[in-house]
């Protein structure tokens, strides 16, 4: 990767799906640091360590599945025959919902804009034309502290993209996902 940056084929280099431990193995081996950071990041599994650690390597930290990835368990099913997805769904949840309501948003606004807010990139997905311009618009309003405070309580450790559908993953000395961040 680096040495497509000296050959100008990339500005930067980013790293996704990697702990604390295997990031900074790679900044302090690296002559051309990692510039991004691209993991799973929502309202319940919002890596507040994570970024604060990236922070200080002046990473930039970007959320995937950032709605919690509501389309998941269909094609998983479908393509990979994962059984057993039945996670509580971030964008169902009762909390959001009452947020969404005071700011006349939908919950999937008020889940970006609370990313936004923590200073983090969001790519949600769609293939949606109303969704898409719907994610887009999270620039007009701002969430208040308090309701900041309510989502940051949403917390509660779930993670969708775990990677243990495909066989003997969780084995691999480098599967990320074992340490506390
Ligand atoms: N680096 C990695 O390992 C990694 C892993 C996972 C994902 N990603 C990337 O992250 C991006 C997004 O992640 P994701 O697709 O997993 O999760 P996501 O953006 O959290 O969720 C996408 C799902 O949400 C639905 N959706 C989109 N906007 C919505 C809205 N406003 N209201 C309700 N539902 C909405 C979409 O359905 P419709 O299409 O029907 O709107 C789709 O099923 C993708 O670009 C993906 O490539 C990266």
């Amino acid at each position: 990767m680096e040495s497509l940056v000296e050959k100008g084929l990339t500005k930067s280099i980013g790293l996704s799906n990697c702990n604390s431990k295997q990031i900074q193995r790679i900044y302090d081996n690296a002559k051309i640091k990692p510039t991004v950071l691209q993991v799973e990041c929502h309202a319940y599994f919002p890596q507040h360590e994570l970024h604060e650690f990236c922070k200080k390597l002046n990473i930039a930290f970007t959320a995937y599945s950032p709605l919690g990835c509501p389309g998941f368990p269909e094609f998983a099913l479908k393509d990979w025959g994962v059984k057993d997805l039945e996670k509580p769904k971030v964008l169902e949840d009762k909390i959001l919902k009452e947020i969404s309501k005071k700011y006349d948003k939908s919950p999937a606004q008020i889940l970006l804009r609370y990313l936004i807010q923590r200073g983090i990139a969001v790519i949600p997905k769609s293939s949606n034309p109303k969704r898409i311009k719907e994610n887009i618009q999270i620039f007009d309003f701002s969430l208040e502290n308090e309701d900041m405070n309510q989502m940051k309580s949403m917390s509660c450790g779930q993670r969708y993209i775990t990677m243990t559908y495909w066989k003997g993953c969780e084995d691999h000395p480098e599967y990320p996902f074992k340490e506390p961040f």
